[in-house]
């Protein structure tokens, strides 16, 4: 058995927020890394950041900050972001790292030596968002990008191309030869095509931006960032410096070495990466698996469309396991997964709450009412304990199984054979049966044992994804100090001297009206007066807006709404009763006795039923938002 595995994920674009469809690949891996410690091998899992580029540098002017500012802030961000989602990763490379940037100018310069980059002259079509050339024919109506529908730039400046032609062949005898090099099949047809319908010599420099890394021998172009970011996965390893032990040992004498990624940085992966490997004379180790997108009813999930969901909401919300689970589960590899609010509900009432959560609370309480909480031990033996035994042992092999070749979708399903059995189980033995007549005692002891090593079972193998649930469940039947090994693991478990330890529910009944109504509550309003008015407007307009010092005498929460407060705010002799989306940002007694900015001649409205008159004045930045404060003048005060 293989001692080793390196998995990596692609590195996240430094230029925004992860929302929970880019959160997949990290979830994803960060189960496979862990199923793959659980199997004895030393694991070696790596993401990151791509933190170069046109993107990035554009959106550190929109954000009036520095490019290096900006990555820093969404580096350390997203950061946080994985540890608060369990992400267990061995190393976090970052393009702008020092020791990448000189490895990949080096690298660069030495494609160029061997003719493997020559300068020539560029002309086509750039998606800067996608940071992506496309051919006429390749782009949509009116221009724009094939893959995210935005505007392309037409661009044309002196460039590096790296030769893709030369290799092509090679890279396709590469691809017939090794049938698992790109996984699923239906990938690696598309790439077959691809190739067969004949590459074209790559441009991997620009001129036009400088955010980047530059060709030390023509320090005016920038390295593009595609050549730049995919050397993450051996400057990681150390490899070109001083140091490249890890490199040697998870990556040339290994010989499962694992890239993850969404269909659509495909070409990148199984194209122009080992055509550089080749050129380079490093040999390709990598087996390539290639996942869908999670989408939404109205496509992929984007901030511009207003259909983002980020993790934390939902962590927020539902716990960490919740969401790793349905990301997990909703994915099969390959294809495209769907997220609504009401499937994620729907499945965590019907998969958390009533399989699993159901079945270790009806278990530990039946041990603990029916033998003081003391673990029994089984005497006898009926055909259904022989046969939960069978669905056990078949659950474990077909989990790895699937597993072992990332199909962690399929491998969940053959878990949850075990869960849904055993919960039938109870029902065919019937313990509150057994448990009334002292004749049956023993076969009770037998069901109840039988269900204890099932929940045992199921932890060690719901573990790599079911983070902490799997750990309650070791500790309430006080096994949290056992080290498993998914490889050792078969039905059979001691559990003498064992006592069950008591937990909370594991999972909450959600009501799902009830959270749909929460989601509905929340929506993002009609675009703001800002976004919806891009004219200038004259002094007459804006005189018109009567704008006055209010106080804050008394607030509370919204009755119907979980975002909204309502205040009583006296200006001058008058109180107004003015409701506002700040309820995420302040609780209503830090607003009390504050001076704020009202307009104070905004139409009366109703606002999720309760009355409005006014409007306080905030100033918002992403995540934060402040009121507008007054310190000196009194209330009724007039600002202009
Ligand atoms: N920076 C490049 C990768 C360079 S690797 C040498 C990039 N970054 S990304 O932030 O846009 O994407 C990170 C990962 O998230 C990719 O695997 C991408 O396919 C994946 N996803 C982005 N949106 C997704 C969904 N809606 N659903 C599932 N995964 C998706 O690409």
């Amino acid at each position: 058995m293989c001692k080793k595995c390196y998995i990596s994920t692609p590195i996240y674009y430094a230029s925004g927020k992860v929302q929970i469809g880019n959160s997949y690949t990290t979830v994803a891996c960060d189960a496979f890394a862990r199923f793959n410690r659980l199997m004895g091998r030393t694991t070696f899992y790596l993401t990151g950041m791509d933190e170069h580029g046109q993107k990035i540098e554009e959106a550190s002017k929109k954000a009036n900050m520095t490019p290096q500012e900006l990555v820093d802030q969404v580096a350390s961000d997203t950061k946080k972001l994985w540890q608060t989602m369990g992400i267990d990763y061995d190393y976090f490379i970052r393009t702008t790292d020092k020791n990448h940037e000189e490895v990949v100018a080096k690298i660069f310069e030495r494609l160029l030596a061997n003719d493997d980059i020559y300068l020539g002259s560029y002309s086509g079509h750039y998606c800067v968002s996608c940071e992506s050339f496309f051919t006429k024919t390749q782009l949509g109506e009116n221009d724009t990008c094939p893959d995210c529908g935005k505007p392309t730039k037409l661009v044309s400046e002196e460039s590096y191309f790296l030769r893709l032609k030369k290799y092509a062949s090679r890279l396709l005898q590469y691809i017939n030869e090794h049938e698992d090099f790109i996984v699923p099949a239906t990938r690696r047809n598309e790439v077959i095509s691809f190739i067969e319908s004949g590459l074209e010599d790559l441009c991997v420099s620009r001129t036009s931006f400088s955010w980047g890394i530059k060709v030390p021998s023509n320090p005016k172009h920038v390295i593009y960032v595609w050549i730049d970011a995919l050397f993450n996965y051996l400057t990681a390893l150390g490899y070109g410096s001083s140091d490249d032990k890890l490199y040697q040992e998870f990556w040339l004498n290994n010989d499962h070495v694992y890239h993850v990624v969404g269909k659509d940085i495909l070409r990148f992966h199984a194209i122009y990466w080992p055509i550089m490997l080749m050129a380079l004379d490093i040999p390709i180790k990598f087996k390539l698996y290639v996942h869908g997108w999670i989408l939404t009813k109205d496509g992929k999930m984007s901030k511009s469309k207003g259909n983002a969901v980020y993790p934390m909401d939902l962590i927020n919300r539902y716990g960490v396991d919740a969401l790793r689970y349905y990301l997990t589960k909703e994915l099969p590899l390959g294809n495209d997964g769907l997220f609504s609010y009401e499937r994620f509900i729907l499945r965590y009432n019907a998969e958390l709450v009533n399989d699993l959560g159901n079945l270790v609370s009806r278990t530990l309480s039946m041990v603990n009412k029916y033998f003081d909480g003391q673990i029994p031990c089984a005497k006898v033996k009926t055909s259904y304990d022989l046969s939960l035994e069978q669905v056990a042992t078949d659950a474990i092999q077909k989990t790895i199984q699937c597993f072992e070749e990332f199909r962690l979708q399929d491998g969940i399903s053959e878990t949850w054979q075990l869960v849904r059995r055993a919960n039938k189980y109870i029902d065919e033995t019937a313990p509150w049966i057994l448990a009334k007549d002292e004749a049956t005692k023993d076969a009770l002891a037998s069901v109840l044992y039988h269900l204890v090593e099932s929940l045992r079972i199921i932890a060690v193998l719901v573990s790599p994804y079911l983070i902490s649930t799997s750990k309650k469940i070791l500790f309430a039947i006080d096994k949290e100090k056992a080290n498993y090994r998914l490889d050792q693991l078969a039905f059979g478990e001691d559990f003498s001297q064992a006592k069950v330890n008591k937990i909370d529910n594991l999972f909450q009944r959600l009501d799902l009206e009830k959270e749909l109504a929460y989601y509905e509550s929340i929506k993002p309003q009609t675009p703001t007066i800002q976004e919806e008015i891009q004219s200038t407007i004259n002094m007459e307009d804006f005189s018109k807006v009567v704008l006055k010092v209010g106080e804050i005498v008394k607030c509370e929460k919204h009755p119907n709404a979980d975002k909204l407060l309502v205040s009583q705010i006296k200006i001058g002799t008058q109180t107004r009763q003015i409701v506002s989306g700040i309820a995420n940002y302040y609780k209503p007694e830090e607003l009390i006795g504050k001076k704020v900015v009202v307009v104070a001649n905004l139409a009366k409205a109703k606002i999720r039923g309760v009355e409005s008159e006014g409007m306080i004045l905030c100033a918002s930045n992403n995540d934060q938002l402040e009121v507008l404060e007054i310190k000196n003048l009194p209330s009724g005060a007039i600002i202009k």
